[in-house]
């Protein structure tokens, strides 16, 4: 089987992390007697400071035939944010419908968490917990406008937006998850404040958890959950959020696991009309780009994900045995990030010999 996927590497480390895991994935799809035929897409910041457009016109047409999509990331210091994550990676979650964002947050053996106390080598300071995240509505609906610009009496409307099919289809999956690991859903909410959409929100979680009788189910307002991902991360199972909130609690589920650079991310397509993409859940890092030292675990792990989906169980398991053996060797080579002083090309070759 040879599965044809689209890289947009992107901007910043984007395009040195993408490069580097490239070759592992040939090599695990390879071993597990599969092939992948790429298109990589050299669209970003780059193009749109030469031609105006982050993608050409007919990009996201381009890119609808793909069996998936492996991105890097996007996002420039020269063009402000809103203008690159609005002309390239939103509207590919938006229009591939890529309502389940799932984040797995996983502290490896081998790797240190910031926590006091948690480390991977005793038991309770286990930490093992996936966010499902709503990835194409809510607070990203893109609904509102500013009047008045350059006035006083401006204004700015950014109005989130809820429907009862995204939000069912996103706790659905949230329970579904929670099913094949320990039955426990966790939900992210605010409706002590947001009296419409979050309670809307808490209504469908209790209603698609009576179709789970063996699922236990929590509430947790979105504050006192950012405090507990710090202060009992190791209690966490499943947790659903809406798209903001499962933004903000995925950069704390990856550095209370060790780093940004480990965290790895599926945007998925229920029913399969259009491709899944697969990223990390860094940003192009501009502080670090250049220097080859981005840690490129977390895109191989996006790798996996792109496997799984693909249901190559083999070639998912090689890159993560890979993995979790070079984490847990005290003397592989890690990026500075994990407090090591190795480049992303030394963790690639490391895991190349390990595969
Ligand atoms: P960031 O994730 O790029 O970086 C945050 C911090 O984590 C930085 O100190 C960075 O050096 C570190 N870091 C991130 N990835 C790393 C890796 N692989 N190895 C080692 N260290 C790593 O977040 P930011 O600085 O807020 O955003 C930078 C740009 O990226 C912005 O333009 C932002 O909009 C964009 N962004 C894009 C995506 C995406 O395309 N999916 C995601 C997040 C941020
Ligand atoms: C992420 C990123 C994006 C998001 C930004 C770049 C729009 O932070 O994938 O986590 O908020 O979804
Ligand atoms: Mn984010």
């Amino acid at each position: 089987m040879a599965y044809d996927i689209a890289t947009i590497p992107g901007d910043g480390i984007g395009v040195e992390v993408v490069e580097a895991a490239r070759p592992l994935l040939e090599l695990s799809a390879d071993d597990a007697g599969c092939a992948i035929e790429w298109t990589e897409y050299d669209w970003g910041t780059e193009r749109y400071l030469e031609t105006g457009g982050m993608m050409p016109e007919d990009g996201l047409d381009r890119l609808a035939d793909h069996d998936a999509i492996l991105l890097g990331a996007v996002g420039h210091p020269d063009v402000p944010d809103h203008v690159t994550l609005r002309g390239l990676m939103l509207p590919i979650r938006k229009t591939f419908d890529q309502q389940i964002c799932k984040r797995p947050a996983v502290l490896y053996e081998g790797v240190e968490s910031p926590l006091r106390g948690y480390d991977s080598e005793s038991d309770d300071g286990d930490i093992d917990f996936v966010v499902f995240r709503e990835n194409t509505e809510g607070e990203y609906a893109d609904v509102g406008g500013r009047a008045h610009v350059g006035f006083d009496h401006e204004v700015a409307v950014q109005s989130a937006v809820y429907t009862r099919t995204g939000t069912e289809a996103i706790v659905r999956a949230a329970f579904e998850e929670a099913k094949r690991r320990e039955q426990r859903v966790t939900n992210v909410t605010k409706s002590n404040a947001q009296a419409y959409g979050m309670v809307m929100w808490d209504e469908i979680v209790e209603e698609v958890a009576a179709e789970f009788p063996n699922v236990t189910v929590d509430r947790l307002l979105v504050d006192a959950a950012s405090m507990d991902l710090i202060r009992r991360p190791d209690e966490f199972d499943v947790i659903v959020a809406s798209n903001l909130f499962g933004d903000i609690l995925t950069d704390i589920g990856a550095i209370v696991t060790g780093s940004m650079g480990l965290a790895p991310s599926a945007n998925i397509n229920r029913e399969g009309a259009y491709p899944s993409m697969f990223e990390p859940v860094h940003g192009s890092a501009p502080d670090i780009e250049g220097e080859g030292v981005a840690n490129p675990l977390a895109t191989v792990l996006s790798g996996a994900m792109l496997f799984e989906h693909l249901d190559e169980r083999d070639a998912a398991d090689s890159l993560h045995r890979a993995v979790e053996e070079q984490l847990a060797d005290p003397e592989a080579p890690r990026t500075p990030d994990l407090g090591g002083h190795g480049t992303t090309a030394d963790v690639i070759t490391d895991l190349r010999d390990r595969l």
